[in-house]
């Protein structure tokens, strides 16, 4: 059935890379980040347990410890948009809204970091936050050093209200003004994909070279169709996206939306999936509250998500797409000079509503060490053996859905 796949996975040994080496973010982050879910919600009076607000976060926070969510490796509580008061303080300050961060954001780092998480926050390169709070143009240097005084761990950096063709200058401007904080900060841009819109070609290496993640696309919304957009987004670009991610700089397709109104089951394992393959960033933006079980243990399945934080750090492709299946596959570790362990995500994209049978050999998926590969599903906890090149696996796989395997090389256990 697969015969039609040309196998071409580029991996360059010897890229040069001048990186940003602040010695963060060496795998892809992960946490909790508030914006899909609780958006630009300020109404503390009629709606107190949903608004963005000091109380929102610390139940977060506890939620995350207390729910096994930390130790499985999610460990910031980022705020997104929302939080300022509307102007800035007498001296310039950014200043937290006093009704709804009554303590301060000093105070909500110490909450959070008492619980051994890391506390991110959001601000804007532009005269306003997308949600019209003080951006931080013109008070570049102040606001970095405001947030090393706040002990904030990330910083997530919009771009609306200012000007696309700026933000080379910009971005690497704040980054510079981070770094000399000398407070560690993962900084998170969303350079390129301002850029993109406004019809510039994004300066990748720039931006490497400055960020440690970075947004190419669209926010992501609470449908199925918005995560199909990012996942073609990122397939049909993954010759010009993929080859910049890395230990230290990673592409953010945006959040995990697993457990909210808008996926199936089988469409938030879809989800769970693809951004591991793509090394992105697991930012959940979900009520952990409310989430329902089947979901949480998405989130929390730890095969897979030794995937997406494996130590490689390459971002994987879409290797094959024809009426709706697509293959896509990571390399990942173990590896023993040319050959890498590999895992795989089958998907169908079909909307009839029985499962697609993919068949297909070990060898046309790339894997073509004769020594053999173990391969196991990570959501189905089978174990099929060691396999070869020429054998042929069979797999059925769920309208919307997903199966992924993990093929480790079995070179080194051979020597
Ligand atoms: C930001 O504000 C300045 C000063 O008012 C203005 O000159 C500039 O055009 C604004 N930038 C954008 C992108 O709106
Ligand atoms: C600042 O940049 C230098 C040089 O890249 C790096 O070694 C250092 O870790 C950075 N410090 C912070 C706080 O980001
Ligand atoms: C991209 O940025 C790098 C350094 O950050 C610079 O050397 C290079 O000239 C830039 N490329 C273009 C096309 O502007
Ligand atoms: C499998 O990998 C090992 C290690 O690189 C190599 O020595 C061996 O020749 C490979 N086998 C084949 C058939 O390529």
């Amino acid at each position: 059935m697969l015969k039609q796949i040309v196998y071409i996975y580029l991996i360059s040994l010897s890229a040069v890379c001048y990186c940003l080496e602040n010695g963060l973010a060496r795998t892809p982050p992960m946490g909790w980040l508030s914006w899909e879910r609780f958006r630009c919600n300020t109404d503390c009076t009629n709606d107190p347990y949903n608004c963005i607000s000091e109380r929102l976060f610390q139940v977060m926070a506890d939620l995350l410890v207390s729910e096994g969510y930390a130790s499985a490796g999610y460990e910031y509580v980022n705020i997104d948009d929302c939080w300022l008061e509307k102007h800035r303080g007498p001296a310039g300050q950014l200043l937290s809204d006093h009704k709804r961060f009554p303590n301060g954001m000093k105070a909500l780092s110490d909450y959070i970091h008492a619980r051994g998480l890391k506390f991110g926050i959001y601000e804007d390169y532009g005269n306003y936050t997308c949600a019209g709070y003080p951006g931080i143009i013109g008070y570049e240097e102040l606001d970095a050093h405001q947030f090393a005084a706040w002990n904030v761990d990330y910083v997530k950096l919009d771009g609306c209200y200012a000007q696309p063709y700026d933000m080379d200058r910009g971005y690497s401007e704040f980054g510079r003004y981070l770094n000399s904080t000398g407070k560690p900060m993962v900084y998170s841009c969303s350079w390129p994909v301002y850029q993109i819109y406004a019809g510039i070609q994004p300066n990748f290496s720039a931006i490497q070279s400055h960020c440690n993640l970075w947004r190419n696309y669209d926010d992501i919304q609470d449908s199925w169709a918005s995560v199909e957009n990012i996942i073609d987004y990122y397939g049909n670009n993954q010759d010009i996206i993929a080859p910049n991610a890395g230990p230290g700089h990673w592409n953010d397709p945006d959040m995990l939306i697993i457990g909210n109104f808008g996926l199936s089951y089988e469409q938030a394992k879809t989800q769970f999936a693809v951004w591991a393959i793509l090394a992105a960033p697991l930012l959940m933006s979900v009520d952990l509250r409310t989430i329902r079980p089947e979901f949480k243990d998405i989130l929390l399945n730890r095969k897979i998500i030794a995937v997406d934080q494996d130590p490689l750090g390459i971002q994987g492709r879409r290797i094959y797409k024809h009426k709706g299946i697509e293959i896509w596959s990571k390399p990942i570790s173990p590896v023993y000079q040319i050959y890498y362990s590999y895992a795989i995500a089958f998907i169908n994209r079909r909307t009839d509503g029985t499962p697609s049978d993919i068949s297909v050999t070990l060898k046309e998926l790339g894997l073509i060490n004769s020594s053999g590969y173990r391969v196991e599903d990570l959501y189905e906890n089978v174990d099929y053996g060691i396999l070869y090149p020429h054998t042929k696996i069979k797999v059925k796989v769920n309208p919307s859905g997903v199966v992924m395997l993990k093929a480790e090389t079995q070179y080194l256990k051979n020597v």
